[in-house]
């Protein structure tokens, strides 16, 4: 993938001095619009082992919906009946093909959301064929079922979801955490942010062999395409004298076995399929809030799904690139380790800080470059050469 830089660290665009406080979001309208997320785009929402003919409900940008596998085939309905307003997904399948609310069962065709029995009101029911719920296009990929909520025709699932997990054989393992707290937008923004890391997580286990800079300079570049955005490293720092104050960071005991993460250090030893993406760096986001960590074997993935103002459906994924004894390997791996360390304590000190976070008003420093043109990415999905992708804020409903 060839790339084209965009923006150093602050150095090209210099924004207007605010007065401290009063940083906002105007300058991302559309952003800044978007609390319940980004129509148009398909959503992850459970493992697609996990769904049968009973009914599961889910929260996505601001809408109930219920999903239930018919056959082969997923479907989604808003979860909520007309009757009465009782959610379809507390109900069961009484007929193939649909779905029967536990209140007064009524009886909705699962493939178009058609009301196609009212049951205490027998056969000759009138209001069978004049009610009707909305219904959601549908898709399952990566062992995952995926819902397009939106307004437009969807796109094809896989115009919007990286082009490596189609070219080539994997293992994936991971872990779906509804309802964590935090708007989306803070979730992705945590995600990409440059500086947190080397703060927040400098001392957890999962970083326990790895020695991490205590501070980097940063450039941001786009895929060729312009839906990616990678952070590129051009310099890091592992211990710095900061006048009047001493030494950060202090190397420690533990730090004897760790190896230095350098810019290029990563590629030395990348998985050959890793390598052969030629990623400019080891961190890049994508609409509508998906996040590539590229570590030395193995991919990790995570999708930021809006379900209400104040909560996310965090989709972690691991993959490695193998098949056969690589991929059982990788599967112990996982459920050993990184599980536990990584998709467990490592990200749940990310959503502590989802949770703490609020903004505007805010104060940015350098490293939020990062932040800032995520946000201009989202900006640019909503400018008019983009019309056949345009998304639009999710609405209250
Ligand atoms: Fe659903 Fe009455 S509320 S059938
Ligand atoms: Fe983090």
């Amino acid at each position: 993938m060839t790339t084209k830089p965009e923006e150093a660290n602050g150095a090209r665009k210099e924004r207007k001095p605010r007065p401290q406080g009063l940083e906002d979001w105007r300058q991302w309208p559309n952003y800044e619009a978007a609390t319940l997320g980004l129509r148009n785009y398909w959503y992850p929402t459970v493992w697609a082992r996990d769904l049968g003919d009973k009914p599961q409900g889910v929260k996505l940008l601001g809408e109930n919906i219920m999903l239930i596998r018919e056959g082969s085939k997923v479907y989604a309905l808003h979860d909520r009946c007309p009757h009465r307003g009782v959610k379809l997904s507390e109900g069961k399948k009484v007929f193939p093909g649909t779905v029967s609310c536990p209140y007064h069962g009524w009886t909705f065709d699962v493939t178009d959301g058609r009301l196609c029995a009212a049951l205490p009101d027998g056969p000759d029911s009138p209001i069978v064929g004049n009610v009707s719920v909305r219904s959601y296009p549908t898709e399952e990929a990566l062992g995952l079922v995926w819902v397009f909520v939106g307004d437009q025709e969807p796109t094809p699932l896989r115009d919007q979801l990286p082009e490596e997990l189609f070219t080539h054989d994997f293992v994936a393992a991971g872990r779906i955490t509804p309802g964590r707290y935090g708007n989306w937008r803070f979730a992705v923004e945590n995600g990409f942010d440059e500086g947190h890391a080397r703060y927040l997580h400098r001392d957890q286990a999962f970083m326990m062999f790895r020695q991490m800079p205590g501070w980097a300079r940063t450039k941001i570049v786009a895929s060729e395409d312009g839906d990616w955005l990678f952070r590129v490293q051009e310099s890091v720092e592992y211990e710095s004298d900061f006048p009047g104050l001493g030494k950060w960071p202090r190397r420690k005991i533990t730090q004897v076995a760790q190896r230095k993460m350098t810019p290029g250090e990563v590629g030395k030893r990348l998985d050959p399929t890793i390598k052969s993406l030629n990623l400019p760096g080891h961190i890049s986001v994508r609409l509508p809030g998906l996040l590539r960590v590229a570590w030395t074997t193995y991919l990790h993935f995570e999708w930021y799904v809006p379900e209400d103002e104040n909560h996310h459906r965090y989709v972690q994924y691991a993959v490695r690139f193998k098949t056969g004894l690589g991929d059982v390997a990788f599967r112990l791996r996982y459920w050993t380790y990184i599980r536990w360390l990584f998709h467990g304590k490592f990200t749940g000190r990310d959503a502590w800080m989802v949770e703490e976070m609020d903004a505007p008003p805010e104060r940015l420093f350098r490293p939020d470059v990062s932040i800032t043109r995520w946000r201009r990415l989202v900006e640019s999905a909503f400018e008019p050469k983009r019309e056949q992708k345009k998304p639009s804020a999710a609405k209250k409903p």
